[in-house]
Formats: structure tokens, C-alpha cells, sequence
């Protein structure tokens, strides 16, 4: 039996997980502002202390995983809260845990990215970088500029910055180099709460006329079921991917953008991550004096 940390597990893809996870005899820390193994609100300072104590409390310390499903959609009006809930409620708890994740043999996370990362146009990548340096209220404040847009490109940027945040993360040697697989998985439209809020809003002709080559909305079941892959040892070789799992849109739009050749202007960083990471792999040298 493995035990698993779930955020956003009361409502529609957390909840399909952690259901999942408990079908497979696992044991689920189930967080979420109700009806959660631990009920606490992660857009708040004292609810993310309140998160990150009961889970090193119920797991004594050893995690096998953790699944960080909690978010807030577009909000209009909300913004602060969303990238606050989206970012420091991923991120915040991640660093926190990564002991008690370190403690298990091979651990596994699946961070909620979103397809709107690679779909979303305008976003200003100063605020993305605000988002990453926990600097909420400044990425708000250029975010604002967008007026009625500032929303959706918050909900994008905050979704940017997780993943961006994870993937550097999962390729460090305090994650990867410690046993712990951390990667990403970006959906497009499913049919949760948080989608039919959006059905229901006034941008509801915008969502609905969004391109999804397969047709229709993704189905929380199977979301869960690409995030019980993602923790299975099928992901033993896998550390900072980002899984789409949206019906096609991202490849609808980007197909050539990404993956792309190394830019010619990249390359002395390359270069010096190449002969750092060659440095660190080489053994000591022998003194013979
Ligand atoms: P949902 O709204 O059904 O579930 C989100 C859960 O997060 C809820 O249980 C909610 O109570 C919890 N939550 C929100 N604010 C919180 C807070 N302050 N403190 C603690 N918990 C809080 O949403 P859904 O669709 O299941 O989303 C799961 C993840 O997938 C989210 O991160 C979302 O951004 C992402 N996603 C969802 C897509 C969709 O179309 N449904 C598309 C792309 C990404």
C-alpha cells in the first residue's frame, strides 16, 4: 500500500484520482477547501502551513506520491486567487514535502499543467517570471494590462509558471537525483465543476467554439487514468515531461513549434549546463603526492 497526497480532491479530476488510487488500495490524504482528509484553504498562507503539517503528520514522513489537482479556473474579478491557489498551492507544498517524497523508493508527482500554457496568446513572460519567483502581486499587476483578458491569461500564466517551475524542478538533483519523478500533465477541455463554470459564464461561446480536433470534452475518469499511469513505475524513466492530454488543440496550433532544434542562441548555456552536469558525473581525482 502506498500512500499519496491529493490536492483538489473532493471535485471532479482530484477526486477521480484519489478514488482511483483507493480502488488500487491505496492510501489517499485527500486536500481540499471541504470534504478533504484535510479541509484547508491553499490560497491562504496558514491553509498551505495547515496542508503541509497534516500530510507530514498522516504519512509520518514517507510519501509515494502526490498528485496537485487543486486550482481555480478564469476567474474574473479573482485573480490574485487563482495564481496564488495555482502556484504557491503547488509549489509551496511540493518543496515542503520533498523530504517525506525523497524518504520513499521511488516516488512519484503529477503536477495539473493545462493546455491553455501553449494556446493562451499575450501572456507577458515578466509576469510568468513574477509568478515563479512567488511574486504574486507584482504578476498581477502586469497581468492587469490585459483588462477584460486578465483571467484567462492569469489562469494561463499561473499554469506556465507550475510547469515551468516542474520541470526545472524534476531534473535537479535534489528530485530527479533523489528518487522522486516529477512531471506534468496539461489537459484540455473536461467535463468537471470547473469546466461547466465556464459553460455556464459569459465567455461560454468562446469555450465552446475552442478547436478540439477529437470532438468534444475530455472525461475526468480518464484524465485519472493517464495521472495512475504517471505514478505507476511505467514513469520510473520519466522527470519533467508535460503529457497533453487534450483532444489534439495544442497540436492544432503549435504542431511546429515545439520540439524544436536547440537555438543557435542558447547555445553557450548549453554548453555550460553540458560541462557542469559532466563535472558533477566525473569521479574525484586521485591525489598521488
Ligand atoms: P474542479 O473545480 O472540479 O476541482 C478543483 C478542486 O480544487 C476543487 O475540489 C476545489 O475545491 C479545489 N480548490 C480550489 N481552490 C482551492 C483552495 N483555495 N484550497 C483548496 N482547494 C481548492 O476542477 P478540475 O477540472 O477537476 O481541475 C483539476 C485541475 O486540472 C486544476 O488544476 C485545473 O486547473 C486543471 N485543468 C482542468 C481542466 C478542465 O477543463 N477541467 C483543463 C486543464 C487543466
Amino acid at each position: 500500500m502506498n500512500t499519496y497526497a491529493v490536492t483538489g480532491a473532493s471535485s471532479g479530476i482530484g477526486r477521480q484520482v484519489a478514488k482511483l488510487l483507493r480502488s488500487d488500495g491505496h492510501r489517499v490524504i485527500g486536500i481540499d477547501l471541504r470534504d478533504g482528509d484535510v479541509v484547508a484553504d491553499l490560497s491562504s498562507v496558514e491553509g498551505r502551513k495547515l496542508a503541509i503539517r497534516e500530510v507530514e503528520r498522516i504519512s509520518e514522513g514517507r510519501l509515494d506520491g502526490a498528485v496537485m489537482a487543486a486550482g481555480m479556473g478564469p476567474t474574473p474579478g479573482r485573480d490574485q486567487t487563482v495564481a496564488t491557489v495555482n502556484v504557491l498551492g503547488t509549489v509551496e507544498l511540493l518543496e515542503a514535502w520533498r523530504e517525506s517524497l525523497a524518504h520513499a523508493d521511488s516516488s512519484k508527482v503529477v503536477v495539473f499543467g493545462s493546455n491553455s500554457t501553449t494556446t493562451t496568446p499575450l501572456i507577458p513572460p515578466r509576469a510568468v517570471r513574477k509568478l515563479i519567483n512567488r511574486d504574486i502581486e507584482g504578476a498581477i499587476r502586469r497581468l492587469k494590462i490585459l483588462r477584460s483578458f486578465s483571467a484567462p491569461a492569469t489562469y494561463a500564466a499561473s499554469k506556465i509558471a507550475v510547469t515551468q517551475w516542474s520541470r526545472k524542478t524534476a531534473a535537479s538533483s535534489l528530485w530527479a537525483g533523489e528518487g522522486i519523478r516529477l512531471n506534468v500533465i496539461a489537459p484540455g477541455p473536461v467535463m468537471t465543476p470547473m469546466l461547466q463554470a465556464q459553460l455556464d459564464g459569459k465567455n461560454s461561446e468562446q469555450v465552446r467554439s475552442f478547436p478540439v480536433p477529437t470532438g468534444g470534452f475530455g472525461d475526468p475518469g480518464k484524465i485519472a487514468a493517464w495521472v495512475g499511469f504517471m505514478l505507476s513505475p511505467a514513469a520510473d524513466f520519466m522527470a519533467g515531461s508535460v503529457v497533453f492530454v487534450d483532444g489534439g488543440s495544442d497540436a492544432f496550433f503549435r504542431a511546429n513549434d515545439w520540439p524544436a532544434a536547440v537555438p543557435l542562441r542558447s547555445l553557450p548555456r548549453y554548453l555550460r549546463l553540458m560541462i557542469g552536469a559532466q563535472r558533477a558525473a566525473s569521479p574525484p581525482r586521485v591525489s598521488h603526492k
